[in-house]
């Protein structure tokens, strides 16, 4: 059959941490979010919580604004333009106390199982909905008048529904036919149905050839019948994962994605393949990294785009690998076209006494086996399926597997992100600028994050995550308005509701440009959204580079400067605040770039430390960002180290102003003394406030970060926040324990009572002059700060290492980095896995 994936986990493990440690240059491996928006930082949000709110079901009428949510024993019909202003309507339709008992007596959950579970909510015809119900393991169907909001008839759906509620599950109503595919009785095998008053179609499940323990994931309709030159029928498409049929090693139960289809009109066999499908036909959908023969095996959730035809759509799949020690996720998409011809070439053929699946080479009867009945058909009197010959039917039985693979577009993922599961996808068509439609997908992880991305073919830019819930819970279903301009997350607890973007986010046009946001562009004045826009001519965005339009932009930010004054021998943090995950900082004292070996300095993602400060080291400090080729002045720090310090004054931050810097590229907003002063006092006891929480949560668990990185070498940095109880007193500013130390991150204002033991005396601010662009970042140690960040996700991180500078911890963790920053530049893709690895 197909490609036999690596055999062993640990080869997996060590194969995939090389693929995305080692390569870099043919794609990237794990893209990183640019912005990180956690919970406290949202804006614009709704949520619409409700205890009978779990396992949801959503369906968005957006002409008419109304999002109807399926719930634990009753429906919400709620307002699509705001989910909480109180209008929604409720439909309550528990499940009976009868039913209630019978599911006890089975032996289910009365806490969870035994209610009415809405899993199915889908429009019917123009007055009614039709809506299906686990009804305490005794699944019911029925219709809902939509002006009356009530249920006008309920019917048997134990042909429709599964009886659990827990079980992966999908259909699709057409023609007021429902078309579903899930396990239905208690213990049976999945299966796919056409569950009509009469008939009822399944697929041949007597040899498992044509389901193994399938979990179903997502369908669709696709109207194939439309502007078709031959008469074809319309077809259902169903995407699952099963189980592998061929017999590996005693243990080993690999799975693989497929895509299945049956047409429309499909009414069954006369003699043979009676009440079954005669067009079931499927085939492996890959999601690989072709170079690795690294599979991701495990469809997480699917999303058909349709662009306007049948013949244009593509579908985007979520995928995980089916091996649990790889936390990662891929997502592929697919063009029906592709998926057609797999289903028009050559099938499989299972070999019962090898077991395995071998290309069949023999003659095929005609018709072709599993084609819907078409016009050519018609002309020969077979008018459905039941009038196709028995020779025809006999085949399908036995062949229902094509040998070929449906592969990609372009053959690669989409995009590979690592320690993230993905659990659903959305994806939104926006008309950007330049005139080109851009797909921005909006994709939810198991830990209750949404990545925006653009996608860029071949690349693929994370905009921002954002951080939905205060403690994680999984991403179950996602809805796009673009009426409304929202998205809406259901999860275990309610549903929220998001703006599709947050222009006015971006307050500079670097920001702005930087982003890449399709719906956003700057006017000019502000970041707005291009939508809102009557009269374009004048905004400017740049999705495909990101760093062009701003040069005449007059948004300027006056820096201004900080001072530190401290004792000889204190420690000092420059904080150097930047919200890109993608930027990289660069320092420079006395406008030279600042010499980052020498042993005092520390550089981190968030600041400068300088440790065991010498009287030397007295000078002007700056620091820059740099991102795609812009550059920018982000804070300046006059610091100055005395021999002793006076003891009579007290810690007060300088707010001279600097004079506009001469740099065009410097922005920033322009911001009042006073907000500013007010803000440090703010933040400053934040900081405080964040420190202990900080500090309580270290003694409560070891790790408080979402992110790990894991070097080949074993080196391992955790976001600890330093040591329970044991941390030596702050004047000191030593950690007892830490070779690496998180300091929470800071505002831009922040000299915080931390760095400075000591009073402070403002000196005159130096005309900051920026440094060069660097034309290649080198593999040195200087390019470690933006690599940390990467690698790691978005984990505000800064280095701390043991007071011995020379720990041989921290020369083994530098040395390593610049042993892969050095293969990433000599080393292309190697060409073959390792032979024992496949
Ligand atoms: C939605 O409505 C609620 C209640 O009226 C209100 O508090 C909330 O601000 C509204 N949300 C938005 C985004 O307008
Ligand atoms: C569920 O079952 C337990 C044990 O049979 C019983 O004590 C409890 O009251 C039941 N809960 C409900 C909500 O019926
Ligand atoms: C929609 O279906 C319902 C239930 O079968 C039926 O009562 C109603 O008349 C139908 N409405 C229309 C407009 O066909
Ligand atoms: C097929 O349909 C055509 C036209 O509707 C009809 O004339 C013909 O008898 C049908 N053939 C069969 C085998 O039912
Ligand atoms: C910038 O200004 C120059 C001169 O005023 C003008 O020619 C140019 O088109 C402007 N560029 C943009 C991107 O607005
Ligand atoms: C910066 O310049 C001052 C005097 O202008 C000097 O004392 C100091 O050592 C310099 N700092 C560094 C780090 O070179």
């Amino acid at each position: 059959m197909v490609k036999q994936t690596v055999k062993m986990d640990c080869l997996y493990q060590c194969l995939l941490a090389f693929v995305i440690v080692g390569v870099g240059t043919a794609m990237d491996l794990d893209v990183t979010p640019r912005i990180t928006i956690p919970y406290s930082e949202l804006v614009d949000v709704n949520r619409f919580i409700n205890t009978a709110v779990s396992n949801v079901t959503m369906l968005l009428e957006d002409d008419a604004g109304i999002l109807y949510v399926g719930a634990r024993g009753a429906i919400f019909s709620l307002n699509a333009r705001n989910i909480t202003d109180g209008t929604n309507k409720t439909l309550n339709w528990e499940a009976s106390p009868d039913k209630q008992k019978a599911c006890e007596i089975k032996g289910r959950n009365n806490k969870t199982e035994c209610f009415n579970h809405i899993r199915f909510l889908q429009r019917f015809n123009e007055t009614h909905l039709y809506v299906c119900g686990t009804f305490a393991f005794s699944p019911l169907c029925g219709h809902i008048d939509i002006k009356t909001f009530h249920l006008t008839s309920i019917s048997e759906g134990k042909e429709k529904c599964p009886f659990d509620p827990s079980l992966g599950y999908t259909g699709v109503l057409v023609d007021g036919k429902m078309y579903t595919a899930t396990e239905y009785e208690f213990q049976s095998t999945a299966d796919i149905r056409l569950a009509q008053e009469q008939r009822l179609l399944k697929t041949e499940d007597s040899h498992n050839l044509w389901l193994v323990d399938a979990k179903f994931v997502g369908s669709a309709l696709i109207q194939e019948s439309v502007n078709s030159l031959v008469g074809d029928d319309d077809k259902i498409y169903f995407f699952f994962t099963e189980g592998v049929k061929e017999k590996y090693t005693e243990h080993e139960k690999p799975r693989v994605s497929r895509v299945a289809r049956v047409c429309k009109g499909d009414v069954g066999g006369q003699r043979i393949l009676q009440k079954k499908w005669t067009s079931f036909l499927k085939a492996r959908i890959i999601c690989s990294i072709p170079e690795f023969v690294f599979y991701f095996d495990i469809l997480t959730s699917t999303f058909v785009l349709d662009r306007g035809s049948w013949q244009t759509s593509v579908f985007y799949g979520t995928f995980t690998s089916q091996w649990k020690n790889v936390e990662a996720s891929a997502i592929c998409r697919y063009s029906l076209a592709d998926i057609q011809s797999v289903f028009e070439g050559p099938y499989m053929e299972y070999m019962e006494d090898i077991h395995k699946w071998t290309k069949y080479e023999g003659e095929l009867p005609s018709p072709r086996p599993g084609l819907c009945i078409t016009n050519e058909l018609r002309m020969k009197g077979q008018n459905t399926s039941k009038d196709l010959p028995d020779k025809v039917l006999g085949f399908q039985k036995l062949h229902p597997l094509m040998y070929d693979e449906v592969k990609p577009i372009e053959d690669r993922p989409l995009l590979l992100k690592k320690n993230a599961l993905y659990t659903r996808i959305a994806v939104d068509q926006v008309m950007a600028l330049d005139g080109q439609e851009y797909d921005v997908m909006f994709i939810g992880t198991d830990d209750g994050y949404i990545h925006k991305a653009v996608v860029m073919s071949p690349k693929v830019h994370i905009i921002e995550e954002v951080q939905l819930f205060r403690s994680p819970e999984p991403v179950e279903k996602l809805v796009i308005s673009k009426k409304q301009k929202s998205l809406y997350i259901g999860s275990l607890s309610g549903v929220v509701q998001i703006p599709l973007s947050n222009c006015s986010r971006y307050i500079t046009c670097y920001d702005c440009i930087l982003a890449r946001d399709p719906y956003c562009g700057w006017n000019g004045d502000a970041c707005i959204e291009i939508s809102s826009v009557e009269n374009r001519t004048l905004m400017v965005q740049d999705i495909v580079k990101g760093s062009t339009g701003c040069s005449n932009s007059t948004v300027r930010v006056p820096i201004i400067q900080k001072v530190k004054t401290v004792q000889q021998g204190a420690d000092i943090m420059l904080f150097c605040d930047i919200d890109s995950n993608l930027a990289s900082t660069k320092w420079q004292v006395n406008n030279t770039e600042l010499n980052i070996m020498q042993q005092n300095y520390k550089v981190g993602t968030d600041g400068l430390l300088i440790l065991n400060s010498l009287l030397s080291h007295t000078g002007n400090y700056s620091c820059y960002k740099e991102e795609n080729g812009v550059q920018s002045l982000v804070a300046v720090y006059a610091v100055s180290i005395l021999m002793e310090l006076p003891t009579d004054e007290v810690e007060k931050p300088s707010s001279t102003p600097l004079p506009s810097p001469t740099n065009p590229e410097s922005w920033h907003v322009v911001k009042a003394e006073v907000v500013y002063i007010a803000a440090i006092i703010i933040l400053g006891g934040v900081c405080v406030v964040l420190m202990s929480v900080l500090f309580y949560v270290a003694c409560l668990q070891n790790k408080t970060g979402k992110y790990h990185l894991n070097t080949p070498s074993g080196v391992e940095l955790q976001t600890v926040s330093g040591s329970c109880g044991s941390r030596k007193a702050e004047s000191n500013q030593e950690y007892a324990d830490g070779f690496l130390q998180i300091i929470p991150g800071e505002a831009v204002s922040g000299p915080s009572n931390r760095d400075l033991n000591s009073p402070v005396r403002q000196l005159p601010p130096p005309p900051p002059v920026p440094p060069p662009l660097p034309t290649e970042f080198t593999n040195g140690i200087t390019t470690l700060p933006s690599m940390l960040k990467k690698m790691n996700g978005n984990t505000y991180m800064l280095l701390r290492q043991n007071d011995e500078a020379s720990s041989p911890l921290y020369h083994s963790f530098t040395e390593e980095l610049s042993k892969i920053l050095e293969k990433r530049k000599h080393t292309q893709l190697v060409e073959k896995p390792d032979e024992s690895s496949v």
